[in-house]
């Protein structure tokens, strides 16, 4: 969309471009780099898996709600933007202050603060699942027979 020249005359300084930045940030680069990191992490510790899946899972949900929260607000706010700087009064003038546009994207910020606040906890879910996948091996003991059992002992016998 943003590539369309008219839509890019819309786009272009407004937080739309934040917006887009930040769904291949956090949507493409960010998950397809922990979902490398889930399953590399467990193998250097000679491990299958990570310790919880439904951390994992929890993980991508609460990230995936984060993204859309912080793209979708700065989609709107873009908008919005674009449309107040290009609004004109019939005498030529600017119907709108710069200011006027930033007070009015204020309410979209505080829903990204929300979505990078959601993106966050699920880093730290991570950072748990990962020092439990790492430290969170508990010693068994196992008694050790001092003489053959069972069918040992019938051979030996
Ligand atoms: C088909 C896919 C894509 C198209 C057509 C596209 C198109 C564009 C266009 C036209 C702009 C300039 C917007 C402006 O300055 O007004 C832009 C900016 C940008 N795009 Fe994309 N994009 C695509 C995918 C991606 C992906 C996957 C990422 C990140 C992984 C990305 C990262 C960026 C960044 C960081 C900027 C802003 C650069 C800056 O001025 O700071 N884009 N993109
Ligand atoms: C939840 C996590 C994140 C938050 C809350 C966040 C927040 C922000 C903010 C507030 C800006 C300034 C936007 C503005 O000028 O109005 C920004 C810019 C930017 N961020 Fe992030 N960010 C996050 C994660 C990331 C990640 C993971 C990447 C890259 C992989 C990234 C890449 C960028 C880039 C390229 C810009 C410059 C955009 C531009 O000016 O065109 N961000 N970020």
């Amino acid at each position: 969309m943003m590539a369309i020249k008219t839509v890019n005359a819309l786009s272009h300084y407004t937080d739309w471009t934040i917006g887009h930045v930040h769904s291949g940030a956090l949507g493409w680069v960010g998950l397809i780099s922990i979902g490398a990191l889930y399953y590399m992490i467990p193998r250097i510790v000679g491990k299958t898996q990570m310790y919880s899946k439904q951390a994992i899972d929890l993980h991508f949900w609460i990230a995936t709600i984060g993204i859309v929260l912080y793209i979708a607000a700065m989609w709107i706010a873009g908008v919005m933007e674009g449309l107040m700087w290009r609004a004109v009064n019939d005498d030529g003038t600017l119907t709108n202050s710069f200011v006027e546009s930033t007070k009015a994207a204020h309410p979209f910020y505080l829903v990204r603060l929300i979505g990078g606040a959601l993106y966050l906890c699920g880093m730290l879910i991570m950072a748990w699942n990962t020092y439990k996948t790492l430290y969170g091996n508990k010693a068994i003991l196992v008694a050790v027979p001092a003489e053959p059992i069972g069918a040992a002992a019938a051979a030996a016998a």
